[in-house]
């Protein structure tokens, strides 16, 4: 795209998934490589850390390993280092790039820099002096990679850095110490302070490449089309006349190409554009859709759209009726009455429906409200648990759990010489239990037992029997460790087989694909082709199946999205609240939070009244909260 046609200040290319991406940019940098190597020059990499360049480093280790690229004449410098922190401790960025990179290609040692997380500290000024003298010598940076935070760091100059900053000792803000709490046992753990090149360092490399993946939208957007400012150190790469941001779709989303499409280009006017577009400017302007003037849509770049349709009021009222038809406390339709524009049919009912959830809370968390009504409203509900959750237990939490089961056993007079054994063996383990360590066979049967209890006392909780209550255990999940499987034909077969017995009306999927370890996106493509085989072998009960989608503990639809909005009352709201506190393995603290310290019942009513406010902001009734969904066409 043409900077000069867009409202984009920095090149970006977007590539389908994080993988494309991070091909594109190895074989950029093996190009360069190459190039130097042809004319015996040394070629200056400076590489960065986190879960953003994993892809690109096993690309280049693929490289060298199939393709012969040598990593010969490569001189890197890495971005930061956590401080204080031993070279080989595992969290060390030392140990990464070691981990992911150094250790399995051809580069000389004597070429590693790496910010030393042991340098004394009444020294370390005179240490990252000579660093930037270092990269001075090598001939400066050729290729710098970054990755981003959320709060807009580049290395770790987090926000209100100056653009003359060199590399020095810096206070990590708290939102990036929570962010990287993910590869540490807890967050008292993640150092307060790391070593990090300044953003003058970073923006003297010749060619700079940032990449970003998922659910970076926001920030992405902010660095590439917002104003230069230190409260968003990335966007000080407007100023640099070499740098592209490679990105996944996911994290274009909140580009004006893509958000306000008609801000940028011409384009046809569908009911869905028609109803981003209006929702976004009353929105904006904080004012009701139906208060909307000409003048708003005439000031608010929507001229094009008055004068195809005529005048604001007509839009107005559209776009209204739109956001009004999509309110219904009925989620499985109106029983005995047809409203046209309803979101579900009102029949058959009552209905069969199959809630899928991918952790054993997701149900509750996401769609409690729904979950109950459909159940309070009569229909058959059926919830299907598809993984067992069991890494997201802590050690303390499956400790008390033995003890007390060999407690309860003493107690009623039976031998409880086993499960103390059980208990002895476990505690002796967890003890010496090294990070990243999987745990023992019956730690993580006790752990997934531990979550199914709970999950079968919210069921129950709701009103659903044990047989409508399924745990499916998918295998793709019981890897032990954070890394899953990817979908396999096991998880296939199972999930058509319950989808079979049950012959569901309707089945509601986790739809969000940004949980923090991808279980929910593998659960979604294992219901898209378990359905698409079932589709194809003609099963006929599919034909009046609907699917909906809801979105995960962490983020919601965007408001003109959403096809379906259930209102809760406050009760209703207060009763999702206990169901969620069920979960107690996942309350107070949780071993994987994001980068998001609340707790979920917190997310999942934050969430809920945001989008009743949105609603009420754009001028339909306000209810207390709502949950949404949006009708997948398989
Ligand atoms: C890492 C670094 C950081 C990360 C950023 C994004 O060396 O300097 O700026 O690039 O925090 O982290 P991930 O990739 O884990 O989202």
């Amino acid at each position: 795209m043409n900077l000069a046609d867009s409202f984009e200040k920095i090149s970006v290319k977007i590539f389908a998934t994080p993988s494309d991406g991070a091909i594109e940019v190895a074989n950029q940098m093996a190009a360069l490589i190459k190039d130097k190597q042809s004319k015996n020059e040394q070629c200056v990499l400076g590489l960065a850390t986190g879960s953003t360049p994993i892809k690109l480093y096993a690309e280049l280790v693929r490289l060298h390993k199939e393709e012969n690229l040598s990593f010969k004449n490569v001189i890197t410098f890495n971005l930061d280092e956590y401080y204080p922190i031993e070279k080989d401790s595992i969290n060390s960025y030392w140990s990464f790039m070691h981990q992911h990179l150094f250790n399995h290609v051809d580069i000389d040692p004597a070429n590693i820099h790496i910010p030393n997380g042991e340098w004394p500290k009444e020294e370390i000024r005179k240490y990252c002096e000579k660093y930037e003298t270092t990269i001075e010598k090598a001939g400066g940076i050729d290729f710098q990679i970054l990755g981003i935070g959320n709060n807009g760091h580049i290395g770790f100059n987090e926000p209100g850095s100056s653009i003359l900053s060199k590399t020095r000792l810096l206070v990590l803000e708290s939102s990036t110490r929570i962010a990287n709490s993910r590869d540490f046992a807890n967050l008292s753990k993640v150092p307060k302070l790391a070593i990090s090149m300044g953003l003058n360092t970073i923006l003297k490399a010749k060619k700079i490449v940032l990449m970003a993946w998922g659910n970076k939208a926001s920030i992405v957007a902010k660095s590439v089309e917002g104003k230069i400012t230190d409260q968003v150190p990335a966007s000080f790469l407007q100023q640099h006349d070499d740098c592209t941001f490679v990105i996944d779709e996911m994290a274009a989303n909140d580009l004006t190409r893509f958000k306000s499409p008609w801000l940028s280009s011409s384009i046809e006017w569908t009911d869905a554009m028609i109803k981003r577009a209006v929702v976004n400017m009353s929105l904006k302007l904080q004012k009701p859709i139906l208060s909307l003037s000409d003048v708003d849509y005439n000031e608010n770049g929507l001229g094009d759209l008055l004068v195809e349709k005529g005048d604001a009021y007509e839009i107005n009222l559209q776009v209204y009726y739109m956001l009004r038809d999509s309110i219904t406390g009925w989620p499985g339709g109106k029983p005995n009455v047809i409203i046209e524009k309803h979101p579900e049919r009102s029949t058959p009912y009552p209905k069969t429906c199959l809630i899928f959830s991918p952790h054993p809370d997701d149900d509750i968390i996401s769609m409690g409200g729904t979950f109950m009504r459909l159940q309070d409203q009569g229909h058959n509900v059926h919830v299907a648990y598809q993984t067992s959750g069991n890494i997201a237990v802590t050690d303390e939490f499956v400790t008390r759990f033995l003890d007390f089961a060999a407690g309860f056993e003493d107690l009623i007079g039976t031998d409880a010489t086993e499960s103390k054994k059980i208990l002895a063996e476990a505690q002796s383990f967890i003890a010496d239990k090294k990070k990243n360590e999987l745990d023992t066979p019956i730690i993580r049967s006790v752990k997934g037992l531990i979550r199914r209890c709970e999950a079968k006392a919210t069921a129950k909780y709701v009103g659903l029997k044990d047989e409508q209550i399924h745990f499916m255990n998918l295998p793709f999940y019981e890897t032990g460790a954070i890394q899953k499987k990817p979908m396999g034909e096991d998880d296939v077969l199972l999930t058509i087989e319950l989808l079979r017995k049950i012959k569901p009306q309707q089945v509601y999927c986790a739809g969000d694909l940004a949980d923090p370890h991808g279980t929910h996106k593998v659960c979604l493509e294992v219901v898209f082709e378990s359905l698409r085989r079932l589709k194809e072998a003609g099963d006929e009960w599919l034909k009046d199946c609907w699917l909906w989608l809801y979105k995960g503990a962490w983020q919601e639809w965007d408001i003109t999205e959403i096809e379906m909005a259930i209102p809760m009352s406050p009760d209703q709201v207060r009763k999702k609240r206990y169901g969620i506190f069920i979960h107690q393995s996942q309350k107070d603290s949780v071993p994987f939070q994001g980068s998001d310290s609340r707790e979920f019942w917190q997310r999942a009513e934050e969430r809920n009244t945001n989008t009743a406010q949105l609603y009420a902001h754009l001028g339909l009734t306000q209810y207390a909260a709502m949950e949404a969904f949006v009708r997948w066409h398989y």
